[in-house]
């Protein structure tokens, strides 16, 4: 796990989603007082916010153990069978991207969330025997991009759902510092504030801008971090000052270029920049949405004014 020595591993370390965290913190607090396990969690949000991060942090408030898996992963009811077989009472079972879990094991968990046993079929043919097995008492945590992802039956068997949102250049800044911290890399402020600048609100992006910058800055034998080697790492890594890279920039200039600003649909888009679908709906277009670069309409994503004037183009659109 490369991020592994950058996860904050218990509240007090993680910076930001202070909503959620508040709450998640009375519903453990309650649980724990109970002695409860913790009711099913589902966390939703775009990629690189720590969604991980707080699966394991709640096991950790807990003081339970957490097995780790994804949707795509378990491909048959048996599969998920053997994973609950060997949670403990209190355990926390996390799947992340629970959207992409096939329909029949989909099935399966309903009874294991709502009462904890599951009924499966053991064996094919003449052989083919219904066994029940009961579970003891876990919580679920889920982590999905999009909560419309999920069929509603399940989404409605989650007690907690949290939204998480992109952080704040303030709280960013934090991060960045600490990983700074850990990483024993000294920067100045307005250097780790360059960075979360351009990091589209997600900490996995400013942890990475942070190693290439140090990267720059260990060859160029400068011993402290500064705004100008920011700027000259990230110019040079094509991350503009937005945020933007490469990719969201070909996704805008293609829109104009070739559809004069939409409206495009989605599967066009992904086409003509060579990406999947699901890259261009989960990873690329909820930040350029955030920042006002691309509007959703009926007819397909269209480009804002805002993104004409960042990239320099002009515009002339007759709205
Ligand atoms: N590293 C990545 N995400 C973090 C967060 N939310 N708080 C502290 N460190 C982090």
């Amino acid at each position: 796990d490369r991020e592994g020595s950058l996860r904050p591993r218990m509240f007090n370390q993680y910076i930001g989603q202070k909503a959620i965290k508040d709450e998640l913190q009375v519903y453990i607090k309650a649980a724990c007082q109970r002695q409860e396990a913790l009711d099913h969690v589902l966390l939703y949000g775009p990629p690189g916010l720590g969604k991980t991060t707080l699966a394991i942090i709640i096991a950790n408030e807990m003081d339970v153990a957490i097995k780790t898996t994804s949707g795509p992963a378990i491909e048959r009811p048996g599969d998920l069978v053997a994973l609950l077989n060997e949670l403990e009472a209190g355990d926390v079972l996390f799947i992340d991207e629970i959207h992409r879990l096939p329909k029949i094991v989909e099935e399966v968990l309903y009874s294991a969330m709502e009462d904890f046993y599951v009924d499966i079929v053991i064996g094919q043919g003449p052989t083919a025997h219904p066994v029940h097995f009961t579970l003891p008492p876990f919580t679920l945590i889920g982590a999905t991009t999009r909560a419309g992802l999920l069929s509603a039956p399940l989404r409605d068997r989650f007690g907690i759902v949290a939204h998480m949102n992109y952080y704040t250049e303030n709280e960013l800044t934090k991060i960045v510092e600490r990983s700074a911290d850990i990483f024993k890399t000294t920067i100045s402020l307005s250097g780790a504030h360059e960075i979360a600048r351009r990091s589209r609100g997600t900490p996995r992006i400013a942890n990475r801008l942070l190693k290439r910058v140090r990267d720059f800055a260990e060859v160029a034998h400068q011993d402290k971090v500064d705004t100008s080697i920011v700027q000259y790492a990230l110019n040079l890594l094509r991350v503009d000052d937005h945020g933007l890279d490469e990719t969201d920039r070909k996704m805008l200039e293609m829109m104009i270029n070739l559809y004069d600003g939409g409206p495009v649909g989605v599967s066009t888009i992904a086409a003509n920049i060579g990406e999947e679908i699901e890259t261009v709906t989960e990873m690329i277009e909820p930040y350029l949405m955030q920042s006002g670069f691309i509007k959703r309409t009926p007819r397909g994503r269209i480009v804002t004014q805002a993104a004409y004037e960042h990239l320099r183009l002009p515009y002339s659109k007759k709205q």
